[in-house]
């Protein structure tokens, strides 16, 4: 489900439509539970009014009729009896109402949790289902605080939500109770309890709200900060910059702790001046109870049961008003969960992907792209043939649109205008989605800037596959290929050492190497580098080079160069400059160049 814009309800909604059958099941059990336990409420503060009037007068009490005539079926023909009784009953109700209001209280925060968990998978799943497209404008502080934090803070709020109608129920309950035995007070005290909360509500829902704002926005630039300052560490350093960030970083973390604990301190300040306020004004009914009975005695049970009432109406009011206040305290949150649950997916999972291998050529025809419509092309009329085999060379100036017809022919970008054609299928046909899926399979790619993992060479050789699974023998070949095998033979470690985040512990060439090794060991029908002997010696590059033109798996290549001498042994050469192809080096052009 898509909604065009996004409002508070329709966000629970996409929440609500996000949850499996049995998420939904627990949801059910909880508000059963959450009914349950407004039932006990009602019973054991129903029980109050006999159980005080028995204790305060005994004597009257068993010689009631009714009471009289129950009793006498239980068997009980003493007062004393009777209260005893009536006190084991009221203990036992009590002991049955606190358990379900425990039970029910754990089931609030698990199923809460579990629903958390169940959207943040979520939101993460159709985020990286995004098309590549997407992907390259995203922005990844702002998802990373809205998939670590954001969920946390909706959590918060689903759990709120469930003590939200946990609460009204009590408040249901506890009120019929107190109108059953005197509506005058029930009404009077209800009337004021009211007004004195929306009044408060109407005080602090925009202060709330701008709390929220501020409290999301900060926690992006701060998840922002810290990547940026690692990622720029060197720079930080020599230029000695450390302490503008530490300043930048202490002014959002006082803007996000002082606004969280203003949040905070709103959603639970009414308690306090409530306590005191509910004292006063049971200080008078009880007085009015007392003038209007006469004697004391005779007022103790409906006073207790008020007074109890009270006991079991503040809290659950306040809870009430603190969910309401935690609501509109994260809604920010919320609703960057909800944009991100909002997403459609383009990229669907394919399960039984029939893989097709590539067989005869692939053809560029007539391309047009641009990354934005308004910003006019980045490439123009590209044609180019590829047959299956051949070795296919990119030149041309920085920022010609090398790397980004890549992007094209590798299925990742699709064209503004012209196609892409594979072996006779035209693999961005919007309704044959397999095709492009099966298409990317057969690639394997070397970028421009390679990212390694933070985990053994190994296993970022063999990205995505478990470590059980990988075929030492074939990785060796890859590594010997790439001129990368002795030095990862001398380390301690060997193929287990850890490389680091983003490779850090190796060095630029080292990592094209294991880059290279990677796409090699995939054993694709496609190669594709871009730059990816950049960071090499002309001689590590040359039998580099050497060993991947004369791979027995003999796969088509396309490879980006600078220098035209990296491309000395392709078939065919074609130059790029400002996206259009002004060039193309054909086999004794090519022999000119060799010589
Ligand atoms: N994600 C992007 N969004 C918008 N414009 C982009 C994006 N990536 C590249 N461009 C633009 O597209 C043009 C071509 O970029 P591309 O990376 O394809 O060049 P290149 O030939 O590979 O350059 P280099 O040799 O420096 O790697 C550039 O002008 C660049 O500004
Ligand atoms: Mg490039």
């Amino acid at each position: 489900m898509h909604i065009n814009k996004l409002n508070t309800i329709s966000i629970f909604k996409l929440i609500w439509d996000s949850l499996s059958k049995k998420r939904k099941s627990y949801v059910y059990l909880t508000i059963l539970f959450t009914l349950f336990n407004g039932l006990a409420e009602i019973i054991s503060l129903g029980l109050v009014v006999p159980f005080l009037a028995a204790l305060s007068n005994p004597d009257d009490f068993f010689y009631n009729p009714t009471i009289n005539t129950i009793s006498g079926v239980f068997g009980i023909n003493t007062p004393v009896k009777l209260a005893l009784s009536l006190s084991i009953l009221f203990a036992l109700a009590s002991l049955l109402s606190g358990s379900i209001k425990l039970i029910t209280l754990w089931l609030n925060y698990r199923v809460s949790a579990l629903i958390g968990k169940d959207i943040s998978s979520q939101c993460f799943a159709k985020t990286i289902r995004q098309p590549y497209s997407k992907q390259i404008t995203k922005n990844t502080s702002k998802i990373l605080s809205a998939i670590t934090n954001e969920i946390t803070s909706t959590v918060v709020v689903i759990n709120q939500i469930l003590l939200f109608i946990n609460a009204s129920i009590s408040i249901f309950g506890v009120l019929l109770i107190i109108i059953l035995v005197d509506w005058k007070i029930a009404f009077s005290v209800g009337f004021l309890i009211s007004l004195f909360y929306s009044l408060i509500m109407l005080l602090t829902k925009s202060r709330l709200k701008i709390n929220s704002k501020l409290v999301t926005l900060t926690t992006e630039k701060q998840v922002k900060l810290i990547q940026e300052s690692f990622g720029s560490i060197r720079d930080l350093i020599l230029n000695n910059y450390q302490n503008i960030f530490i300043d930048k970083f202490d002014n959002n973390e006082e803007i996000l702790r002082i606004k969280r604990a203003d949040n905070l301190f709103l959603s639970t300040f009414p308690r306090f001046s409530m306590e005191a306020f509910s004292l006063i004004v049971m200080a008078f009914v009880s007085y009015g109870i007392i003038l209007d009975k006469g004697e004391i005695n005779s007022s103790v049970p409906l006073l207790g049961a008020i007074a109890l009432g009270a006991q079991r109406l503040l809290p659950s009011i306040q809870l009430l008003f603190s969910a309401w206040a935690n609501i509109k305290g994260y809604k920010s949150s919320l609703y960057k969960v909800g944009r991100l649950l909002n997403q459609t997916i383009n990229e669907f999972p394919i399960n039984n992907l029939v893989k097709r291998r590539f067989n005869k050529y692939i053809q560029v025809k007539s391309v047009d792209f641009n990354y934005f419509p308004n910003e006019g092309n980045i490439l123009h009329q590209i044609n180019i043939s590829i047959k299956k085999g051949e070795k296919v060379g990119l030149i041309g100036e920085t920022g010609s649109g090398k790397s980004t017809l890549i992007d094209l022919i590798m299925g990742l970008l699709s064209p503004t205008k012209g196609q892409i054609i594979v072996d006779e299928i035209d693999i961005y046909n919007k309704n044959k989605y397999e095709d492009l899926i099966s298409w990317r399979n057969n690639i394997a790619h070397v970028p421009q800037s390679i990212y390694l993992s933070d985990t053994t060479i190994k296993e970022n050789i063999a990205f995505g596959e478990s470590i059980e699974k990988i075929d030492m023998n074939k990785l060796i070949d890859a590594t010997k290929l790439c001129q990368i095998h002795e030095f990862i033979y001398d380390l301690p470690l060997k193929y287990n050492t850890v490389v680091g985040e983003r490779g850090v512990r190796l060095s630029g060439g080292q990592i094209q190497r294991i880059g290279i090794a990677r796409a090699i060991y995939k054993k694709a029908d496609v190669l594709i580098l871009d730059e990816a002997t950049s960071a090499l010696d002309s001689k590590t590059e040359e039998i580099l080079m050497n060993g991947i033109y004369n791979l027995d798996t003999s796969p088509t290549l396309i490879m980006i160069a600078h220098s035209i001498k990296t491309l000395i042994n392709c078939d065919s050469i074609y130059e790029l400059k400002n996206g259009k192809i002004i060039r193309k080096f054909s086999g004794l052009e090519i022999d000119n160049i060799k010589q």
